[in-house]
């Protein structure tokens, strides 16, 4: 098929890789760089040429159809030849008139993965959120027979200790490109998303260094540095901030455990939370828990509980009064993705909510028990109330999962 695709559909820096010849690709750097859009193009334009099967793969399956395969779609569109393709929704697939083929599998599924047969090339999107594991199981089949496997690569540098620094920057394979972009490459981005971007500077330089200038960060123990203590009158931030959400947070605990709950206040605009009080009692039956969301006046606001309990959350909202309780959603990846959503936030606490202050103060991410480095796993210690202020947010950061990380705060 002919088809005339000029330069002006580029940004700049990618046009060289459109000829790569390397087997691994790298593509990484900072947030809204272009890579997924150059990688979507150029594959699109392999794929024409002659008959290949692409393998895209995320860490969750679920991911994909927002993301890859939409990218997929607008550069068909841009390419002016969608209607020529076959797509397919179960499963989700593309098929080329000359019978080349984008499938898509999430990392979350390993046998699935296995199975498939046939595959010339392979692009792992956020590879960050993909185990080493796959990315050695996806390698074993560099070793097939009468085949060059081709491998793209591309995720923003999230941290030292995640094994995409190891792999590709510290030991990289023989015959691999790395490409390192920024948004500074990206002619299309529009201003918003950038100015955007600069805001992060002074809030949280982890993430200016991640997503502005795509270099790798490396995490401290502690998970939240994004906080202070400091006295404030909820009543009057109301008052003269219509713009602000008031939410309630609940995990259950009783015997080893506490019940914690949390009240917030949030400007999502701003990018401000005040926790304004808190409960943390240990052996609270749900009779209790109403009793004190009701003596706080907290059984008017919309509270988001551990699902893990639904038979309480059904107690409480059809024997205690308490109507406007709702399950947390949770599913794979949420902690993480929630952690990442609250640390783009100005915290403020309240001084008298000393228990949340210690769990802050404590909570912290795990260490690999071999070389005594950080990993970006949270310890299962420290985050009753910290659970709970991640439920109530929840509702904010479900409106843009793009991907594991929220960037939503960037204007994606
Ligand atoms: N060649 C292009 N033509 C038109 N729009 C583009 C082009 N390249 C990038 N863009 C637009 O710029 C935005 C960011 O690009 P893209 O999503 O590819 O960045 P990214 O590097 O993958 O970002 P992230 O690290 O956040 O995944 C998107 O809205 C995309 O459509
Ligand atoms: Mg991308």
């Amino acid at each position: 098929m002919k088809i005339n695709i000029g330069k002006e559909f580029f940004n700049n820096v990618y046009i060289p890789y459109l000829k790569t010849k390397t087997t691994m690709n790298v593509f990484m750097g900072g947030a809204g760089s272009g890579k997924s859009k150059f990688l979507a193009q150029k594959l699109t334009i392999d794929l024409l040429k002659e008959k290949r099967k692409l393998l895209c793969v995320r860490g969750t399956l679920n991911t994909m159809k927002d993301s890859v395969h939409a990218e997929f779609l607008a550069v068909l569109e841009q390419f002016g030849i969608r209607n020529q393709c076959k797509i397919t929704k179960m499963p989700l697939e593309i098929i080329f008139p000359n019978g080349s083929q984008i499938i898509y599998r999430g990392a979350d599924d390993p046998e699935k993965l296995k199975s498939i047969q046939g595959v010339t090339d392979i692009w792992i999107e956020e590879a960050t959120e993909v185990s080493k594991e796959i990315y050695d199981q996806l390698k074993l089949r560099l070793r097939t027979p009468n085949v060059k496997i081709r491998f793209f690569i591309s995720y923003n540098p999230v941290s030292k200790e995640n094994w995409v620094y190891s792999e590709f920057h510290v030991n990289p394979p023989t015959d691999c490109t790395v490409l390192k972009t920024t948004y500074k490459d990206n002619r299309f981005l529009p201003q918003e998303y950038i100015d955007n971007l600069m805001e992060m500077k002074e809030r949280n330089p982890l993430y200016f260094k991640i997503y502005a200038d795509g270099e790798f960060g490396s995490l401290g123990d502690r998970i939240y540095e994004n906080w202070r203590v400091e006295e404030f009158d909820a009543n009057e931030l109301i008052k003269v901030n219509l713009n602000l959400q008031h939410r309630i947070g609940l995990d259950f605990g009783f015997k080893a455990d506490p019940t914690g709950i949390i009240e917030v206040i949030a400007d999502m605009q701003e990018k401000k939370l005040w926790i304004v009080d808190e409960v943390y009692e240990r052996g609270l039956l749900n009779s209790e828990i109403a009793e004190r969301i009701k003596n706080k006046r907290w059984h008017k606001s919309l509270i988001t509980a551990d699902s893990a309990e639904q038979k309480s959350i059904a107690e409480l909202r059809t024997h205690h009064g308490i109507s406007r309780i709702i399950p947390a959603k949770k599913g794979k990846g949420s902690i993480m993705a929630g952690i990442q959503f609250i640390q783009q936030f100005e915290v403020i606490v309240h001084p008298r909510c000393v228990n949340t202050k210690i769990e802050l103060e404590n909570y912290s991410y795990k260490k690999d028990k071999s070389t005594g480095r950080t990993i970006n796993v949270p310890q299962d210690n420290f985050n009753h109330i910290l659970d709970a202020l991640r439920y109530c947010l929840e509702e904010w950061q479900r409106i843009n999962r793009v991907k594991g990380v929220s960037k939503s705060l960037f204007g994606l």
